[in-house]
């Protein structure tokens, strides 16, 4: 039985190892107490974040990642201004709170000059009413601050593995791909101000649980205040298909992501957790059951439709075929499928990082 894991107040990295192996009964049990750790704390809402994949040109080279710089089968867009604004409106219109603002990694001072007038064109238009995340890669802390202050309020920037050794082996070996930047770029995220938010691929060739284990305690020691987490997702015309047979069987990698977005509940009962897109592209209902045993966030995608194709990170992604008004719509019965209710017309910061702004001006 795990209760007596579960009853403990704090976990060490074999009681995770333990948790993530459970079956049967334990895991069931395991589920059971992450959904209510998250009714008690966060309660069973979902916070909607329409996501605006902008431009899928990028400047690096990362081994699992579709639109990496060297795969040249990509066709490669650039959303214009106009685009990106209507998309940004169309979610302030129907209420979603927030949006998030992704892209491939370019680091220019034109990239640096177009955020800035974006997020002040949003600022302006919701009257700061609408949330902004940025998910724009590794920058320099002038930058992150200079967004920060145009009116970007989160930041997404997963660590993708915290084993150094492994990252190193999921990226080239040079100054772009370095490990200790991306742990700095990190801490300058949350001097600069934002809510910060990081995350892991899950099931990645040569990752063991040990180092799953590692990666939520390692969340938990830097103290992030909200996580985007999923399934690693095989993608032919990167670098690491060839490991491809190393790979867990698709329904053994739901099952470990479920269980990492539970035991996160646990251990961090107040972040935001976001019930990744890779969910669903791995079982159909995969994001359900996230926010079923833990998740609190879903981006539905508000991409307009004819550039959404061309943001393929790992084959068979959702949502491509769609409208923002097929997903808005699909998106409600999938949070009701599960008991929850969408919580429309509310930001949905990070209750951890309400909290901690509240300590330090005491
Ligand atoms: N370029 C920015 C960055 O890397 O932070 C933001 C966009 S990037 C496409 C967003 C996330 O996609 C990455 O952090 C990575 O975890 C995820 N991703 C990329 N390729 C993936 C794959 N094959 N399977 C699962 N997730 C993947
Ligand atoms: Fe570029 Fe991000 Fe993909 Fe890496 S994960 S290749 S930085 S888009
Ligand atoms: Fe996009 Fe279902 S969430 S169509």
């Amino acid at each position: 039985m795990i209760s007596e894991i579960l009853n403990k107040t704090g976990l060490s990295q074999s009681d995770i190892v333990t948790l993530l192996e459970t079956q049967g009964e334990d895991r069931q049990e395991l589920f059971k107490y992450s959904a209510g750790i998250k009714e008690k704390y966060v309660k069973n809402k979902v916070y909607l974040r329409g996501l605006i994949e902008f431009s899928n040109i990028c400047g690096k080279d990362c081994y699992y990642c579709g639109i990496r710089r060297s795969n040249t089968k990509v066709k490669r867009y650039d959303l214009s201004e106009e685009d990106i604004l209507n998309a940004a409106y169309y979610a302030y219109k129907n209420n979603y709170g927030s949006i998030v603002m992704q892209s491939g990694e370019l680091a220019s001072d034109k990239f640096t000059e177009r955020i800035t007038r974006l997020l002040k064109k949003i600022s302006e238009f919701s009257e700061g009413k609408l949330r902004v995340t940025l998910s724009c890669g590794e920058q320099s802390y002038e930058v992150y601050k200079q967004w920060f202050d145009a009116g970007a309020d989160r930041y997404l920037l997963r660590i993708e593995a915290s084993n150094r050794e492994l990252y190193h082996k999921l990226h080239p070996d040079d100054d772009l791909h370095s490990f200790d930047q991306r742990i700095k770029a990190l801490k300058d995220l949350r001097k600069a101000g934002y809510q910060t938010g990081t995350g892991v691929m899950i099931g990645l060739p040569f990752q063991s649980n040990d180092d799953l284990a590692n990666d939520l305690l390692w969340m938990k020691s830097i103290d992030i205040d909200m996580v985007g987490m999923g399934p690693y997702l095989e993608h032919k015309d990167t670098p690491l298909y060839q490991f491809r047979d190393l790979l867990l069987p698709k329904e053994d990698r739901l099952d470990l992501s479920l269980k990492m977005i539970a035991i996160l509940r646990i251990l961090m009962p107040n972040i935001n957790i976001a019930a990744s897109t890779a969910m669903q592209t791995i079982h159909p209902q995969g994001r359900e059951k996230a926010i079923a045993v833990g998740a609190n966030v879903f981006m539905p995608n508000i991409t307009p439709c004819y550039v959404r194709g061309e943001y393929k990170l790992y084959e068979d992604k959702p949502c491509t075929d769609e409208s923002p008004e097929d997903c808005r719509a699909c998106v409600e019965n999938r949070i009701a499928s599960v008991s929850n209710d969408v919580a429309y017309g509310e930001v949905g910061d990070s209750l951890h990082y309400v909290q901690r702004q509240s300590k330090r001006q005491k």
